[in-house]
C-alpha cells in the first residue's frame, strides 16, 4: 500500500507501455528502436513530475512495463522522495536502465532501488494495490478521447487523491481497460483530438494546476 495515499491531493499517472522494455538491455543511443518506445514513458514522466526548475512533490508516476521477457514490471517514481531527476530523456534512460538492471524480478510489491524510485514484478494489478487504503482505490480516470471533457469533471483535483491512466503509441490494451472498467475507471478527455501521451499529462497537468490556483 502507498504510504502517501493518506496525503491530500496526491496525483498518480500509470503510464502504459504495451511493449516498453523490463529490462534493461536496451541501447541509450537508439532508444527508440532497442526499448519497445521507453522514450514516450519517460517523456510522461518528465511532463508529470518536473516544472521548470522545479519537482511536482505531490506526483507518483508508475510506468507500467508490459514488454520483453521480464515483464510485466512497475517502474514507480515518487516526487516526494526523489532526488536528482534530470529532465533530458537521456538521462532517464539512464535512471531507468540501472533501476531495471538492479532490481528484482519476484515478489509483487515495491522495493526502493533508489531514494524515491522502486520497482516492483506485475502490471496494473500493482498499480492499484498501490493506490489503495486497504478497502477503496483512490477516484481513477482513463485518458481517453471519447471521455468526458476534463473541464467538465468537476471532482477533479478538489483535494482527492487521483490516478490518472495513459497508453503508449498503441493506446491501452482491452484486459487493462477491462480490469479499470471494474474499478469504476471515468474515461476523460482533454480534447478530441488524439494527442501524443507526454502532450496528454502537460496538458492535464495544467487544468490540475490551475485549478488548485483557484
Ligand atoms: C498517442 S495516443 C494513442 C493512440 C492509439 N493509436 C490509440 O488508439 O489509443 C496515447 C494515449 O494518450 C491518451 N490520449 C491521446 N489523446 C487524448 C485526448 N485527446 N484525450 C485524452 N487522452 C488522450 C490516451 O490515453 C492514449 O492511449
Amino acid at each position: 500500500m502507498c504510504v502517501f495515499c493518506n496525503l491530500w491531493g496526491v496525483t498518480r499517472f500509470a503510464i502504459i507501455g504495451q511493449k516498453a522494455s523490463a529490462s534493461a538491455d536496451f541501447l541509450l543511443d537508439d532508444l527508440p528502436g532497442t526499448s519497445g518506445r521507453l522514450d514516450i514513458l519517460l517523456r510522461c514522466l518528465r511532463a508529470a513530475l518536473l516544472s521548470s526548475h522545479g519537482l511536482r512533490r505531490q506526483v507518483v508516476v508508475y510506468l507500467v512495463l508490459l514488454g520483453g521477457p521480464l515483464a510485466p514490471r512497475v517502474l514507480r517514481v515518487d516526487g516526494s522522495t526523489v532526488t536528482f531527476l534530470r529532465p533530458d530523456e537521456r538521462s532517464l534512460a539512464v535512471l531507468a536502465k540501472k533501476v531495471l538492471s538492479a532490481g528484482p524480478s519476484g515478489p509483487q510489491r515495491f522495493l526502493d532501488i533508489r531514494p524515491g524510485v522502486a520497482l516492483a514484478s506485475g502490471g496494473i494489478e500493482v498499480v492499484l494495490g498501490d493506490c489503495t487504503d486497504g478497502t477503496k482505490t483512490c477516484r481513477t480516470f482513463v485518458l481517453d478521447e471519447h471521455g468526458a471533457d476534463v473541464r467538465d469533471v468537476e471532482v477533479l483535483a478538489a483535494g482527492n487523491d487521483e490516478l490518472f491512466v495513459v497508453g503508449d503509441h498503441m493506446g491501452i490494451p482491452d484486459d487493462i481497460r477491462e480490469r479499470l472498467d471494474r474499478v469504476g475507471a471515468s474515461p476523460i478527455s482533454i480534447g478530441a483530438e488524439s494527442i501524443h501521451a507526454d502532450d496528454v499529462v502537460a496538458v492535464l497537468m495544467n487544468e490540475i494546476a490551475r485549478r488548485r490556483v483557484r
